[in-house]
């Protein structure tokens, strides 16, 4: 076969054109066949901007022609086969020079080329050799060299060449593949080629002059395909290890994957899978190579590896493919298909009682899967018998094995045995199996110790009444030896009798009231009172237990009534009433309801009115003053238990429930207090100035032999530094006091004591106190006498008491102690200023006035010293009016 190269032509075209008033116009460049027929109509011209009528187009070649109507046509064939043609055309009207313009005439065949400007270049080339590529297929098997081809050159025709071939496979190494024929260019191949090695050759053809060795033609290059033969079979790549989990059906285990040298467009190159073995668990795709397992029989622990056999074969496995064969490694991965199982159908196992958090069992177990898997990992239950919690089982994280243990003392005199049932699991569930998990029995033998004495119960209630005598016996506590159930040689001792109400005997266990037992104790809680106690055997070993006494009520408490209480006086003027609230600490029926009861000489003041099974509502019944009273009100239980007490009742004006005394007492201020003091301080001055006048003897009195001892002294009312007072001045006061009861005071024993001083001067040091020092007494006091028999006295203290605070106090007694110990050493240092004479105190010294003797129409001045009887009352205050008259008249006269 020979290639016969033709010639290609390219005219390239240089172009111009003028433009005049009547001008021609058409498209300088016409494509024509390489010979144009005569009559063919090359292109058509226009005349622009000549006169139609004058206008004339003419051609410079006589071959073609042109019409009136611009057609430009061939006269005869042309034959364009040696290049261009160019000629002009040309326009003329009568009007001007007229138009002309060059025509090119182009070879259709020739090549357009564009230039890197997007431009079209008509190149005239130079001729060119066009071979299609030359297949050859590989392992060939010859005989070599065998012919391939033959290359001529055109230019072979006028001229003697040669042929030379350079190249990879020819000149350059591998060497001489390829041959060629220098004188007539055949080509040939020289050995078997392989395409795998080299799938393409690129050579290259030179036609050289034989004498002047010039190229003779441009080289021609072409190219060798070796075509694919399918002489590579299939390899499997990667590693061929796979993993499922056993048991599965249709899992994918994995996939296998081939490679093949040969052309991979080709069959050759296109493979099929096979399983050679295990296909009865397995199966694997043919194209894909993916495997999945078909059985679900598949049993880790029967084989947990299987080496599978795999083939691979070319030519999509048709006859005549190459294949290749493998073995891939399937592992099966484990599930937990297997519960732990036991080694023994039953265990035993023994504990001595009391003992506790002691191994006592250790129970093997065995498990097919996986070791150290959760699969494998042991778990142990106790199903049965551990209802109170006495064991506990764990597991050997070494042996998996199950380690029982006792968890509390056990009590062998209870119960000598235990069935226990102890489930062995694994911490995964189990997995495609219907296996379930499994237990055992496990016999546990309790063992018997000697032990200490034990009290039943370990808590005796014993019921007893309050107040029970000393000495009566309440009860018997004892402990029993747990083996011999006897109480033989046992002692017993008191831990905690906190009260120490109870004796116990040391032998016997017998226990003895020792001691007031008292319900309302604080050592009781609800009623319940605890001794814990010991007992203790020959051996000494112990036990400890405890006897709750269950006090029962006894009426011993009565109701009790507030000592103090506020009455608000009513804004409205309505006459006032206040809540009296009884307690009786007792239980019921010895407790609420109460009755309140009034005394009768109180029942033109008070009424008193049930409020509730506690309560009662103490009313006014007429206007009462203002200030403290005493209501004796009698309150008893339901069992009619209670007695007489007496309620102080203060009735004020209140805000908010509270006196409001105080803040009128502040209001007043200490001017207001002057003024209020001021008419007293002057009638003391006026005694003062009197006893001057009179200038008697002082009487000396002896304080001392009072023998009078209780009392507080406050410094305050001390004159001058202070003085040792005897403590017998006070005595007549307390005892006043005692006489008096219950802090009731009458105004005959309050004034008592300065009565026996046969002072005058006494009398003004007791108004002092009385005003200073207001105490819930004084007012008392001052009321007595403003009740109308001892008018100016009463009225002061009247005054003052209105003005003043009242105030509450727990200690009335130290309160009227206090200021009567005070006024006693005024007047004692009243006394003693006045045995000092002349001397120290000139002319303001207290005097004593002298007896008077008997017949004075007034009486005697000496007041104090006539009515000094303890049996007076203050009946000498209605004659004090006209005494201070005489006394004045004495001095006067004098
Ligand atoms: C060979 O020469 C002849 C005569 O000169 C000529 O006609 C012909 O075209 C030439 N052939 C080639 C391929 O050059
Ligand atoms: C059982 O095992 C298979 C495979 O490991 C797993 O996919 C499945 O969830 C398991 N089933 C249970 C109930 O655990
Ligand atoms: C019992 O004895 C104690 C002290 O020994 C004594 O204080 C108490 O009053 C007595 N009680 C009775 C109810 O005798
Ligand atoms: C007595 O003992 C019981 C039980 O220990 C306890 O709950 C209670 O509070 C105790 N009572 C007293 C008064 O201590
Ligand atoms: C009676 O009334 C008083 C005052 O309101 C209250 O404290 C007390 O609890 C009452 N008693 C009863 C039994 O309701």
């Amino acid at each position: 076969m020979a290639n016969v190269l033709t010639f290609t032509f390219l005219f390239a075209v240089s172009l111009t054109s003028r433009v005049e008033s009547c001008s021609i116009s058409s498209s300088p460049y016409v494509l024509v066949p390489q010979t144009i027929p005569a009559g063919y109509q090359v292109t058509k011209v226009t005349a622009v901007g000549c006169d139609p009528n004058s206008l004339r187009l003419t051609v410079k070649d006589p071959s073609f022609a042109v019409q009136g109507d611009g057609a430009l046509t061939a006269l005869t064939p042309v034959s364009m086969a040696f290049g261009e043609r160019t000629f002009s055309v040309s326009a003329q009207d009568d009007n001007g020079p007229g138009g002309e313009m060059e025509v090119h005439l182009v070879c259709q065949e020739t090549q357009k080329k564009t230039n890197q400007n997007g431009e079209v270049l008509l190149k005239r080339t130079k001729r060119r050799w066009g071979p299609a590529p030359i297949n050859i297929r590989e392992n060939d098997q010859g005989p070599f060299p065998k012919f391939v081809e033959t290359l001529v050159s055109d230019s072979a025709v006028n001229h003697s060449v040669f042929y030379t071939l350079s190249g990879y496979g020819a000149a350059d190494s591998p060497f001489e593949v390829f041959i060629l024929d220098e004188d007539n260019g055949d080509l040939s191949v020289t050995r078997a080629l392989d395409r795998e090695e080299i799938s393409i050759y690129t050579l290259k053809v030179s036609a050289k002059d034989k004498t002047t060795h010039q190229e003779r033609d441009e080289p021609l290059n072409f190219q060798i395909v070796v075509d694919d033969d399918n002489d590579n079979a299939p390899e499997f790549k990667g590693l061929l290890q796979l993993s499922v989990s056993e048991q599965t059906k249709g899992a994918v285990v994995g996939m296998v994957q081939a490679a093949d040298r040969d052309d991979q467009n080709t069959d050759h190159a296109k493979f099929q899978f096979r399983l050679l073995s295990h296909t009865a668990y397995f199966n694997i795709n043919p194209e894909t190579g993916v495997i999945t397992t078909i059985a679900n029989t598949l049993d880790r622990e029967t084989e947990d590896k299987h080496m599978v056999t795999i083939e691979v074969k070319d030519l999509k496995g048709t006859e005549g493919g190459l294949s290749n064969t493998a073995t891939a490694t399937i592992a099966l991965l484990d599930i937990n298909d297997n519960p732990p199982t036991f080694t023994k159908t039953a265990y035993t196992a023994t504990v001595p009682e009391n003992e506790k958090d002691k191994l006592i069992l250790r129970i093997p177990v065995e498990d097919k899967d996986l070791p150290d898997t959760p699969n494998w990992i042991s778990k142990f239950v106790i199903r049965k018998g551990n209802e109170n919690g006495d064991f506990r089982i764990e597991r050997d994280p070494k042996t998996n094995d199950g380690l029982l243990y006792v968890a509390k003392p056990l009590n062998y005199e209870k119960s000598k045995n235990v069935k226990l049932e102890i489930l062995a699991r694994n911490q995964a569930e189990l997995n495609g199996t219907t296996a379930q998990w499994l237990s055992v029995p496990v016999d546990v033998a309790v063992t018997d110790v000697d032990e200490g004495p034990e009290f039943s119960p370990l808590n005796m209630r014993i019921k007893v009444k309050e107040n029970t005598p000393n000495g009566t016996v309440i009860g018997t506590y004892k402990a029993l030896d747990p083996e011999t159930q006897k109480s033989d040689g046992i002692m017993y001792y008191k831990i905690s009798d906190p009260g120490m109400w109870v004796n116990l005997d040391k032998n016997t266990g017998e226990l003895k009231v020792a001691n007031t037992i008292d319900r309302e104790s604080d050592l009781v809680q609800d009623g319940l009172y605890n001794i814990s106690v010991r007992a203790v055997d020959s051996s000494t070993k112990s036990g400890v237990g405890m006897v709750t006494l269950v006090i029962e009520d006894v009426n011993d408490n009565q109701p009790v009534i507030p000592s103090h209480l506020v009455l608000c006086e009513d804004k409205t003027d309505q006459l006032g009433s206040v809540l009296v609230v009884a307690e009786d600490r007792d239980l019921s029926p010895f407790s609420s309801p109460f009755s309140f009861n009034l005394l009768p000489e109180y029942k033109d003041a008070w009424s008193v009115e049930l409020f509730n099974a506690t309560a009662a509502t103490l009313k006014q019944v007429q206007k009462l003053p203002r200030g403290m009273h005493e209501v004796p009100l009698i309150v008893k239980d339901l069992q009619g238990f209670g007695e007489k007490q007496t309620v102080k009742v203060t009735i004020c004006q209140c805000q908010n429930g509270v006196c409001m005394a105080k803040k009128s007492g502040v209001a007043l201020g200490p001017m207001g207090a002057l003024a209020l003091f001021l008419p007293l301080l002057l009638l003391l001055l006026l005694f003062l100035v009197l006893a001057l006048f009179c200038l008697t003897k002082p009487d000396k009195i002896e304080l001392e032999d009072a023998g009078y001892g209780a009392g507080i002294l406050l410094p305050s009312n001390t004159e001058a530094p202070g003085e040792e007072v005897d403590s017998s001045l006070i005595i007549g006061t307390s005892m006043g006091i005692d006489q008096a009861g219950k802090s009731s005071i009458k105004g005959s024993t309050a004034n008592m004591g300065w009565l026996q001083n046969k002072s005058m001067s006494t009398m003004g040091g007791q108004s002092m106190h009385d005003f200073g020092y207001q105490t819930g007494m004084t007012t008392t006091n001052v009321e007595e006498f403003s009740s109308g028999q001892y008018g100016q006295y009463g009225q002061y203290g009247q005054l003052l008491g209105n003005g003043m605070e009242y105030r509450e106090h727990g200690q009335d007694n130290t309160f009227y102690e206090t200021y009567r110990t005070n006024e006693l050493i005024l007047q004692q240092k009243i006394f003693s200023m006045g045995t000092e004479g002349e001397e120290r105190f000139a002319e303001d010294v207290i005097h004593s006035y002298k007896f008077e003797g008997a017949g004075s129409d007034a009486g005697s001045v000496g007041c104090c010293s006539d009515y000094g009887g303890e049996k007076e009352s203050f009946a000498f205050l209605d004659s004090l009016g006209p005494k201070f008259k005489s006394l004045a008249d004495v001095c006067t006269k004098s």
